[in-house]
């Protein structure tokens, strides 16, 4: 599969200022014209009787001490769980999930009207794409910056298509409502204030929202949908589809296969709280795999601090005795920039430039 690079020119940062990624065909089209390429073979160790903890939402919203601490052990230990009872009604899921299926079944020279631009990582396309030899992910997707409003660049929004905007910003709006929950709870986990990781991560969370679309494969066992990686976020909210699984977390060596509960989030841990929390919380490595019957889509609902935020580990995680410090300061936006120069291979395109020791 040929991918064109302009030859190792410097580009401008995009108006996000995140970073690049080359210009790569659309994979539904790729599958349409039946061209497939060769891939990895999956053959690592799948343990499929494991499951990610589960938390009640509602509990943890009421200040319940047990669900809280459930909450602690899954960051600590799984990095990954599933959210239940988070309030949000059916019908935004439905409307949303409806909304990304359709415009992924729009033409091609339709959603081409909001490809992204080399130099940008909003738009229709593919990121953490760095070399003209790097194979390609089974996946198409659309990202947007969500919030807060004032960063939305409306010339990658599908603002012609009925019911888009509309269902994306109420869903925007109701997972940023779960996250700020979420992220008051991690904060008293580390011993701070509720508002404590607000402050240190420069207000209100940021929130950037891609919808993938992972086309059939004939040979699932050649391609992935989504290379192993982990989140430069602080943490991540998905949507699953209900009906095909394809999300697997890597967890003592093996993949953990992620079966989806109907209307339910599964929530992960980012490389940001990661090193906030000194390590005690877990930013995991995931890959989504792909069916060779139903195509899948998925929702993720990246939270993250403000670009000029200087992200360590916070005072009340470190002791010098026990605890020293495992991750050195970086400012929110070089994190990312980092991140984004490179392919998505696993740990290390994110946490490893900035650990000071090993663990
Ligand atoms: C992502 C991601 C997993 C999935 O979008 O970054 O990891 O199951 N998605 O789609």
């Amino acid at each position: 599969m040929e991918v064109r690079v302009e030859n190792g020119g410097s580009y401008e940062v995009g108006k996000s200022g995140w970073g690049k990624s080359l210009p790569v065909p659309s994979i539904q089209e790729i599958v349409r014209s039946d061209s497939q390429s060769e891939g990895p073979i999956i053959s690592e160790y799948v343990a499929d009787s494991l499951e990610i903890p589960v938390i009640d939402f509602s509990f943890l919203a009421n200040g319940d001490e047990d669900e809280v601490q459930k909450l602690h052990l899954a960051c600590k230990d799984w990095g990954f769980f599933h959210v239940i009872n988070h309030g949000v009604k059916e019908q935004i899921l439905e409307k949303i999930k409806a909304a990304v299926a359709a415009f992924f079944e729009l033409p091609f020279q339709e959603k081409k009207k909001y490809a992204k631009a080399e130099n940008e990582t909003e738009g229709y396309g593919q990121n953490f794409v760095v070399s003209e030899h790097q194979k390609l992910d089974w996946s198409d997707m659309i990202y947007l910056l969500t919030l807060p409003s004032q960063n939305r660049n409306f010339k990658f929004w599908p603002l012609s298509f009925p019911g888009f905007k509309e269902a994306s910003e109420e869903y925007s709006r109701e997972m940023q409502k779960i996250a700020e929950e979420l992220q008051a709870n991690f904060s008293v986990l580390m011993g701070l204030k509720r508002d404590g990781l607000k402050r240190l991560q420069g207000g209100e969370l940021k929130q950037g929202i891609r919808k993938n679309y992972y086309p059939i494969c004939s040979r699932p066992d050649l391609v992935l949908g989504c290379s192993p990686h982990s989140d430069g976020t602080s943490f991540t909210l998905l949507l699953q589809d209900d009906d095909v699984p394809g999300l697997q977390i890597k967890h003592n060596e093996a993949w953990v296969p992620v079966k989806p509960i109907p209307n339910s989030l599964v929530v992960n841990i980012g490389d940001a709280t990661e090193i906030q929390s000194n390590g005690m919380y877990k930013s995991i490595e995931q890959r989504a795999i792909i069916n060779e019957k139903k195509p899948r889509i998925s929702i993720a609902t990246f939270m993250f601090p403000d670009d000029e935020q200087e992200i360590g580990p916070v005072e009340t995680m470190i002791d010098d005795q026990n605890h020293p410090k495992l991750y050195r300061n970086i400012k929110y936006v070089d994190y990312v920039r980092e991140m984004f120069s490179r392919k998505m291979e696993g740990k290390a395109h994110s946490t490893q430039f900035t650990k000071l020791h090993d663990k």
